[in-house]
């Protein structure tokens, strides 16, 4: 099983296990609340299945967890899979009067004003406030885009779009359509509120379609999720992209920025510029396929 963390920093340790059918659900949520390590199970409705996130105890090491679940989640064979390792205690606290995100954006909980370099964002327990360094890296790359000569893409897709945040950015630097998507039910009804207070609905929106069941293009795809599920998806988001889009990669560590570089190179993707910060990776790549 390959195991993809973004757990850095404090809060309890989330693992996210995609479950398929209703009997093998009831008995990976019961085997996974016998753990003494997990502290909580929460379970949601996922594209086709179930998924189950199981949390541990705040600050904790997360190995020893991810291995008592990891071995239980192997029991079910095919059909269960730890799909993210992330710290739970992603929410924004309240009364928080705002962040910088970058060099134009400001992330501002819940009642603050919004305006053209101000992304407010209701507290919810998905990934997406701003504070993981994978976001704000997407964020620059994005910046970097609207930045060239040719201006921003028209449309947008958000693959992961979690709390919505990358979307509600990619519509302030300009884009007339953004359309984001996820597998968790509760990320996209969190995504829509934030649609919503960011007063930008006629922009974007929010859909639970797997990629594989899109059929527009876009003239730029931004995934924040995991090397592994990325890689998994590289198919489908070629689909997606025209001679000329570009794709924006984030949730990279270390060595899985160059590792990608080279896979997406077999596919007709150029590296036009890579954003780092400590070990977190992110690379903004423009396709050109084969004639
Ligand atoms: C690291 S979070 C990124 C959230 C937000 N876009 C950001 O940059 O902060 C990754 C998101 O991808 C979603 N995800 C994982 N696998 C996916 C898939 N195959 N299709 C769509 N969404 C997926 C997860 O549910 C999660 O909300």
């Amino acid at each position: 099983m390959r195991l993809s963390e973004s757990a850095d920093g404090a809060g309890p340790v989330a693992i996210l296990v995609r479950v398929d059918g209703d009997e093998a659900v009831e008995r990976l949520h019961q085997g996974l609340i016998e753990l003494s390590r997990v502290e909580e199970v929460r379970c949601c409705r996922y594209v086709g299945g179930w998924l189950l996130t199981a949390c541990g105890v705040a600050n904790a090491d997360p190995d020893p967890l991810l291995r008592t679940v990891g071995a239980v989640v192997d029991q079910f064979d095919s059909l269960a899979e730890i799909i993210d390792v992330r710290r739970g205690a992603s929410e924004l606290p309240a009364g928080l009067e705002g962040f910088r995100i970058s060099e134009r954006f400001m992330v501002t909980g819940g009642g603050a004003a919004v305006d053209a370099s101000t992304i407010r964002l209701d507290a919810a327990h998905v990934f997406g406030t701003g504070a993981h360094a994978s976001t704000r890296l997407a964020v620059q790359a994005m910046e970097g885009i609207a930045g060239r000569e040719e201006g921003f893409p028209a449309r947008i897709l958000d693959v992961g779009t979690g709390s919505g945040i990358l979307a509600l950015v990619a519509a302030r630097l300009g884009a007339a359509q953004v359309l984001g998507i996820d597998i968790c039910e509760e990320a996209l009804a969190v995504a829509w509120r934030n649609i919503l207070a960011n007063g930008l609905r006629n922009q974007v929106s929010v859909a639970s379609t797997p990629l594989a069941g899109l059929s527009e293009q876009y003239g730029l795809v931004i995934a924040n999720v995991t090397a592994s599920v990325l890689l998994r998806l590289a198919d489908e988001i070629v689909g997606r992209l025209p001679g000329g889009g570009w794709l924006i990669v984030s949730g990279l560590q270390g060595r899985q920025g160059e590792e990608m570089e080279e896979a997406l190179s077999r596919y007709g993707f150029q590296t036009v510029a890579r954003h780092a910060e400590g070990k977190w990776r992110c690379l903004t790549l423009r396709y050109f396929p084969a004639a």
